[in-house]
Protein backbone atom coordinates (compact mmCIF):
# COMPACT_ATOMS: atom_id res chain seq x y z
CA UNK A 1 0.00 0.00 0.00
CA UNK A 2 1.39 3.08 -0.73
CA UNK A 3 1.91 5.69 1.82
CA UNK A 4 -0.31 8.89 1.64
CA UNK A 5 0.50 11.41 -0.56
CA UNK A 6 1.83 14.76 1.21
CA UNK A 7 1.18 18.35 0.40
CA UNK A 8 3.81 19.27 -2.11
CA UNK A 9 4.23 22.66 -3.49
CA UNK A 10 6.89 21.96 -6.39
CA UNK A 11 9.57 24.81 -7.02
CA UNK A 12 12.03 26.05 -9.36
CA UNK A 13 15.31 27.00 -7.47
CA UNK A 14 16.17 29.37 -10.90
CA UNK A 15 13.74 31.35 -10.03
CA UNK A 16 14.08 31.86 -6.27
CA UNK A 17 17.90 32.44 -7.13
CA UNK A 18 17.03 35.09 -8.67
CA UNK A 19 14.81 36.93 -5.99
CA UNK A 20 16.32 36.00 -3.19
CA UNK A 21 19.39 34.69 -2.45
CA UNK A 22 19.50 33.79 0.98
CA UNK A 23 15.98 31.77 0.49
CA UNK A 24 18.12 30.35 -2.14
CA UNK A 25 21.21 29.18 0.00
CA UNK A 26 18.68 27.79 2.43
CA UNK A 27 16.95 25.37 0.36
CA UNK A 28 19.93 24.23 -1.72
CA UNK A 29 21.71 23.42 1.25
CA UNK A 30 18.87 21.16 2.24
CA UNK A 31 18.65 19.83 -1.31
CA UNK A 32 22.40 18.82 -2.08
CA UNK A 33 21.96 17.10 1.10
CA UNK A 34 19.27 14.92 -0.20
CA UNK A 35 21.45 14.65 -3.45
CA UNK A 36 24.51 13.75 -2.19
CA UNK A 37 22.86 10.94 0.38
CA UNK A 38 21.50 9.36 -2.77
CA UNK A 39 24.24 8.91 -5.53
CA UNK A 40 27.78 7.12 -5.50
CA UNK A 41 30.49 9.18 -5.50
CA UNK A 42 31.28 8.52 -8.68
CA UNK A 43 28.46 9.64 -10.50
CA UNK A 44 28.39 12.93 -8.35
CA UNK A 45 28.85 16.30 -9.62
CA UNK A 46 30.02 19.11 -6.95
CA UNK A 47 27.87 21.18 -5.00
CA UNK A 48 30.00 24.49 -6.28
CA UNK A 49 29.83 23.53 -10.28
CA UNK A 50 25.93 23.07 -9.33
CA UNK A 51 25.70 26.25 -7.38
CA UNK A 52 27.28 27.68 -10.53
CA UNK A 53 25.03 26.62 -12.82
CA UNK A 54 22.04 27.44 -11.47
CA UNK A 55 24.04 31.34 -10.66
CA UNK A 56 24.53 31.22 -14.28
CA UNK A 57 20.58 30.22 -14.97
CA UNK A 58 19.37 32.90 -12.72
CA UNK A 59 21.73 35.48 -14.06
CA UNK A 60 20.97 34.77 -17.72
CA UNK A 61 17.39 36.23 -19.66
CA UNK A 62 18.55 33.62 -22.24
CA UNK A 63 20.39 33.82 -25.59
CA UNK A 64 17.31 33.22 -27.20
CA UNK A 65 18.13 29.40 -28.42
CA UNK A 66 15.90 27.80 -25.67
CA UNK A 67 18.48 26.41 -23.71
CA UNK A 68 17.56 25.93 -19.58
CA UNK A 69 19.27 24.14 -16.86
CA UNK A 70 16.69 23.77 -14.20
CA UNK A 71 16.65 22.35 -10.51
CA UNK A 72 13.38 21.68 -9.35
CA UNK A 73 12.62 21.03 -5.28
CA UNK A 74 9.36 19.82 -3.77
CA UNK A 75 8.36 21.61 -1.09
CA UNK A 76 6.56 20.08 2.53
CA UNK A 77 5.90 22.93 4.12
CA UNK A 78 9.51 24.62 4.98
CA UNK A 79 10.89 21.28 4.20
CA UNK A 80 12.94 20.19 1.22
CA UNK A 81 11.62 16.58 -0.49
CA UNK A 82 14.16 15.66 -2.46
CA UNK A 83 15.50 17.44 -5.90
CA UNK A 84 15.48 16.95 -9.38
CA UNK A 85 18.14 18.74 -12.09
CA UNK A 86 18.05 18.86 -16.18
CA UNK A 87 18.58 20.57 -18.76
CA UNK A 88 17.18 21.78 -21.98
CA UNK A 89 18.78 21.32 -25.01
CA UNK A 90 18.25 22.80 -28.28
CA UNK A 91 19.35 20.74 -31.23
CA UNK A 92 19.76 21.43 -34.94
CA UNK A 93 16.44 21.77 -36.90
CA UNK A 94 14.92 24.01 -34.08
CA UNK A 95 13.88 20.91 -31.98
CA UNK A 96 14.21 20.36 -28.49
CA UNK A 97 15.28 17.81 -26.33
CA UNK A 98 15.88 17.64 -22.30
CA UNK A 99 18.82 15.59 -20.68
CA UNK A 100 17.51 14.70 -17.06
CA UNK A 101 20.14 14.20 -15.02
CA UNK A 102 19.46 13.47 -11.11
CA UNK A 103 16.76 13.11 -9.34
CA UNK A 104 16.29 11.88 -5.43
CA UNK A 105 13.73 11.90 -2.55
CA UNK A 106 14.45 11.91 1.35
CA UNK A 107 14.83 8.54 2.15
CA UNK A 108 12.05 8.89 4.75
CA UNK A 109 9.55 10.23 2.25
CA UNK A 110 9.78 7.65 -0.57
CA UNK A 111 6.79 6.05 -2.10
CA UNK A 112 4.32 8.76 -1.41
CA UNK A 113 4.60 9.83 -5.19
CA UNK A 114 6.53 12.58 -5.00
CA UNK A 115 8.80 11.80 -7.79
CA UNK A 116 6.11 11.20 -10.16
CA UNK A 117 4.85 14.57 -9.11
CA UNK A 118 8.48 16.14 -10.37
CA UNK A 119 8.51 13.97 -13.41
CA UNK A 120 4.98 15.89 -14.30
CA UNK A 121 6.24 19.39 -13.72
CA UNK A 122 9.19 18.43 -15.83
CA UNK A 123 7.03 17.58 -19.01
CA UNK A 124 5.17 20.80 -18.25
CA UNK A 125 8.43 22.64 -17.87
CA UNK A 126 9.34 20.75 -21.40
CA UNK A 127 6.55 21.71 -23.26
CA UNK A 128 6.16 24.86 -22.64
CA UNK A 129 10.02 25.76 -23.60
CA UNK A 130 9.11 23.87 -27.20
CA UNK A 131 6.45 26.47 -27.60
CA UNK A 132 8.20 29.33 -26.00
CA UNK A 133 10.77 29.16 -28.42
CA UNK A 134 8.96 27.95 -30.93
CA UNK A 135 11.03 24.23 -30.82
CA UNK A 136 9.87 20.69 -31.83
CA UNK A 137 9.75 19.00 -28.61
CA UNK A 138 11.78 15.73 -29.47
CA UNK A 139 11.79 13.83 -26.09
CA UNK A 140 13.80 13.25 -22.72
CA UNK A 141 17.19 11.18 -22.67
CA UNK A 142 18.54 9.70 -19.06
CA UNK A 143 21.12 7.80 -17.98
CA UNK A 144 19.81 4.38 -15.86
CA UNK A 145 21.18 1.98 -14.24
CA UNK A 146 20.96 -2.10 -16.26
CA UNK A 147 19.17 -3.86 -13.78
CA UNK A 148 21.82 -6.37 -12.53
CA UNK A 149 19.24 -9.97 -11.54
CA UNK A 150 22.85 -11.56 -10.05
CA UNK A 151 22.39 -9.60 -6.69
CA UNK A 152 19.87 -8.76 -4.04
CA UNK A 153 19.68 -4.94 -4.70
CA UNK A 154 15.56 -4.01 -4.78
CA UNK A 155 16.31 0.06 -5.63
CA UNK A 156 18.55 -1.43 -8.40
CA UNK A 157 16.42 -4.05 -9.58
CA UNK A 158 12.90 -3.09 -8.54
CA UNK A 159 12.14 0.58 -7.47
CA UNK A 160 14.66 2.21 -9.98
CA UNK A 161 13.26 0.24 -13.15
CA UNK A 162 9.88 0.35 -11.91
CA UNK A 163 10.27 4.21 -11.80
CA UNK A 164 11.91 4.60 -14.93
CA UNK A 165 9.81 2.28 -16.75
CA UNK A 166 6.14 3.07 -14.87
CA UNK A 167 6.85 6.51 -14.58
CA UNK A 168 9.74 7.93 -17.07
CA UNK A 169 8.07 5.59 -19.90
CA UNK A 170 11.80 5.50 -20.60
CA UNK A 171 13.27 2.14 -22.88
CA UNK A 172 16.61 1.61 -23.70
CA UNK A 173 18.07 2.50 -27.32
CA UNK A 174 19.26 -0.68 -29.24
CA UNK A 175 20.20 -1.76 -31.99
CA UNK A 176 19.00 -5.03 -33.97
CA UNK A 177 21.91 -7.51 -35.10
CA UNK A 178 21.81 -11.03 -37.52
CA UNK A 179 20.16 -13.36 -35.63
CA UNK A 180 17.68 -11.15 -34.36
CA UNK A 181 19.77 -10.18 -30.85
CA UNK A 182 19.91 -6.66 -29.43
CA UNK A 183 22.81 -4.86 -28.71
CA UNK A 184 22.78 -2.06 -26.14
CA UNK A 185 24.16 1.51 -27.61
CA UNK A 186 27.50 1.65 -25.64
CA UNK A 187 26.69 4.56 -23.64
CA UNK A 188 29.03 5.90 -20.57
CA UNK A 189 29.08 8.60 -18.16
CA UNK A 190 32.42 10.42 -18.30
CA UNK A 191 34.09 10.09 -15.59
CA UNK A 192 34.24 12.98 -13.16
CA UNK A 193 38.17 14.96 -12.58
CA UNK A 194 38.22 15.31 -8.80
CA UNK A 195 41.38 16.29 -8.48
CA UNK A 196 44.04 18.13 -11.07
CA UNK A 197 44.44 15.58 -13.24
CA UNK A 198 43.06 12.43 -11.91
CA UNK A 199 39.64 11.77 -14.15
CA UNK A 200 37.75 9.04 -13.12
CA UNK A 201 36.76 5.99 -15.41
CA UNK A 202 33.82 6.72 -17.19
CA UNK A 203 30.64 5.01 -15.62
CA UNK A 204 28.69 2.65 -18.05
CA UNK A 205 24.68 2.91 -17.99
CA UNK A 206 21.66 2.36 -19.99
CA UNK A 207 20.95 5.06 -23.16
CA UNK A 208 17.51 5.81 -22.72
CA UNK A 209 14.65 7.84 -24.19
CA UNK A 210 11.45 8.98 -23.55
CA UNK A 211 9.61 10.28 -26.51
CA UNK A 212 7.20 13.33 -27.67
CA UNK A 213 4.80 12.74 -29.95
CA UNK A 214 2.93 15.85 -31.41
CA UNK A 215 2.85 17.38 -28.15
CA UNK A 216 2.00 14.67 -25.62
CA UNK A 217 4.63 12.33 -23.72
CA UNK A 218 3.77 8.62 -24.82
CA UNK A 219 4.21 5.38 -22.66
CA UNK A 220 6.02 2.69 -24.33
CA UNK A 221 3.26 0.69 -26.67
CA UNK A 222 5.16 -2.39 -25.71
CA UNK A 223 5.33 -3.95 -22.20
CA UNK A 224 7.75 -4.53 -20.33
CA UNK A 225 9.36 -8.52 -20.54
CA UNK A 226 6.86 -8.49 -23.57
CA UNK A 227 10.37 -8.08 -26.05
CA UNK A 228 13.44 -9.70 -25.11
CA UNK A 229 13.70 -13.61 -24.08
CA UNK A 230 16.17 -14.75 -21.60
CA UNK A 231 18.01 -15.34 -24.63
CA UNK A 232 18.50 -12.03 -25.19
CA UNK A 233 16.15 -12.80 -28.69
CA UNK A 234 13.92 -10.45 -30.18
CA UNK A 235 9.95 -12.53 -29.28
CA UNK A 236 7.75 -9.74 -30.70
CA UNK A 237 7.04 -9.63 -34.78
CA UNK A 238 9.87 -6.43 -35.02
CA UNK A 239 7.19 -3.85 -36.51
CA UNK A 240 5.61 -3.73 -33.07
CA UNK A 241 8.73 -1.92 -31.40
CA UNK A 242 9.23 1.04 -31.06
CA UNK A 243 11.90 3.05 -33.16
CA UNK A 244 13.86 5.74 -33.86
CA UNK A 245 15.86 7.19 -36.85
CA UNK A 246 19.71 6.54 -35.50
CA UNK A 247 21.09 9.92 -36.79
CA UNK A 248 18.18 11.74 -34.45
CA UNK A 249 19.37 9.28 -31.61
CA UNK A 250 23.17 10.49 -32.20
CA UNK A 251 21.78 13.94 -32.29
CA UNK A 252 20.36 13.75 -28.93
CA UNK A 253 23.40 11.66 -27.87
CA UNK A 254 25.56 14.72 -28.98
CA UNK A 255 23.54 17.12 -26.90
CA UNK A 256 24.27 15.17 -23.74
CA UNK A 257 27.53 15.01 -24.27
CA UNK A 258 28.12 18.86 -25.09
CA UNK A 259 26.34 19.61 -21.81
CA UNK A 260 29.50 17.31 -20.20
CA UNK A 261 31.85 19.32 -22.18
CA UNK A 262 30.33 22.42 -21.10
CA UNK A 263 30.79 21.54 -17.93
CA UNK A 264 34.22 22.14 -16.07
CA UNK A 265 34.31 19.05 -14.17
CA UNK A 266 34.92 16.36 -16.96
CA UNK A 267 38.00 15.30 -20.00
CA UNK A 268 37.00 16.76 -23.16
CA UNK A 269 39.16 14.10 -24.61
CA UNK A 270 37.50 11.78 -23.11
CA UNK A 271 34.00 12.65 -23.97
CA UNK A 272 35.48 12.86 -27.64
CA UNK A 273 36.18 9.44 -27.29
CA UNK A 274 32.47 7.77 -25.88
CA UNK A 275 30.67 9.87 -28.43
CA UNK A 276 33.10 8.40 -31.45
CA UNK A 277 32.24 4.32 -29.87
CA UNK A 278 28.45 5.12 -30.04
CA UNK A 279 29.41 6.83 -33.55
CA UNK A 280 30.83 3.46 -34.78
CA UNK A 281 28.76 1.29 -33.13
CA UNK A 282 25.71 3.13 -35.28
CA UNK A 283 27.67 2.96 -38.19
CA UNK A 284 25.55 0.69 -40.61
CA UNK A 285 21.85 0.85 -38.93
CA UNK A 286 19.41 2.72 -39.60
CA UNK A 287 17.33 2.24 -36.73
CA UNK A 288 17.33 2.35 -33.13
CA UNK A 289 14.90 -0.24 -31.53
CA UNK A 290 13.47 1.23 -28.24
CA UNK A 291 13.55 -1.65 -25.05
CA UNK A 292 11.79 -1.79 -22.05
CA UNK A 293 14.10 -1.17 -19.34
CA UNK A 294 13.25 -4.39 -17.31
CA UNK A 295 14.26 -6.57 -20.49
CA UNK A 296 17.52 -5.60 -20.56
CA UNK A 297 18.29 -7.64 -17.84
CA UNK A 298 18.73 -10.55 -20.77
CA UNK A 299 20.83 -8.35 -23.06
CA UNK A 300 24.68 -8.72 -22.01
CA UNK A 301 26.70 -5.12 -22.19
CA UNK A 302 29.59 -6.00 -24.70
C1 LIG B 1 13.77 6.51 -7.49
C2 LIG B 1 13.17 7.54 -6.53
C3 LIG B 1 13.52 8.95 -7.02
C4 LIG B 1 11.63 7.39 -6.53
O1 LIG B 1 11.07 8.42 -5.73
P1 LIG B 1 9.65 8.23 -4.97
O2 LIG B 1 9.14 9.58 -4.62
O3 LIG B 1 9.80 7.26 -3.88
O4 LIG B 1 8.79 7.61 -6.15
P2 LIG B 1 7.20 7.62 -6.26
O5 LIG B 1 6.57 7.40 -4.90
O6 LIG B 1 6.76 8.83 -7.03
O7 LIG B 1 6.95 6.32 -7.11
C5 LIG B 1 7.15 6.33 -8.49
C6 LIG B 1 7.32 4.93 -9.02
O8 LIG B 1 8.58 4.40 -8.61
C7 LIG B 1 8.46 2.98 -8.37
N1 LIG B 1 8.63 2.74 -6.96
C8 LIG B 1 8.80 3.64 -5.98
N2 LIG B 1 8.98 3.02 -4.80
C9 LIG B 1 8.90 1.70 -5.05
C10 LIG B 1 9.01 0.52 -4.22
N3 LIG B 1 9.25 0.62 -2.91
N4 LIG B 1 8.91 -0.68 -4.82
C11 LIG B 1 8.69 -0.79 -6.15
N5 LIG B 1 8.58 0.28 -6.97
C12 LIG B 1 8.68 1.51 -6.42
C13 LIG B 1 7.04 2.62 -8.79
O9 LIG B 1 7.07 2.29 -10.17
C14 LIG B 1 6.29 3.93 -8.55
O10 LIG B 1 5.14 4.03 -9.36
P3 LIG B 1 3.73 3.48 -8.80
O11 LIG B 1 3.50 4.20 -7.52
O12 LIG B 1 2.77 3.87 -9.87
O13 LIG B 1 3.91 2.03 -8.63
C15 LIG B 1 13.67 7.31 -5.07
O14 LIG B 1 13.59 5.93 -4.78
C16 LIG B 1 15.11 7.77 -4.83
O15 LIG B 1 15.35 8.92 -4.46
N6 LIG B 1 16.10 6.87 -5.03
C17 LIG B 1 17.53 7.21 -4.86
C18 LIG B 1 18.03 8.05 -6.03
C19 LIG B 1 17.71 7.38 -7.36
O16 LIG B 1 17.86 6.17 -7.51
N7 LIG B 1 17.30 8.18 -8.35
C20 LIG B 1 16.92 7.66 -9.66
C21 LIG B 1 18.11 7.52 -10.54
S1 LIG B 1 18.64 9.11 -11.18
Amino acid sequence: MPKQSPSIKIVDLVEVCRQDRHKFERLFKQAQKIYHASFRSEEKESTACIRRFIWDAARDSGDGSGYRFCYLIPLLGKRVGGMFMFEMIPLPGKSLMAFLGYIAVDRSLRGMGIAKRLIQEFRRFFLAQAKQYKLKPLGGFGEVEKPDLSVADDLRNKIRPGFHHNVCNFGVMTVLTAGNRFKILPYFQPGISRNRGAIEPPVPFLPCIMRVFGKTFRKLPVGAGKVVDHAGQLKLPIKSLPVMNSAVALQMIHGVYNSYREGAEYSKNQIDKLEDNIRRNLEGYRKVYIVPIPDTAYIPLK
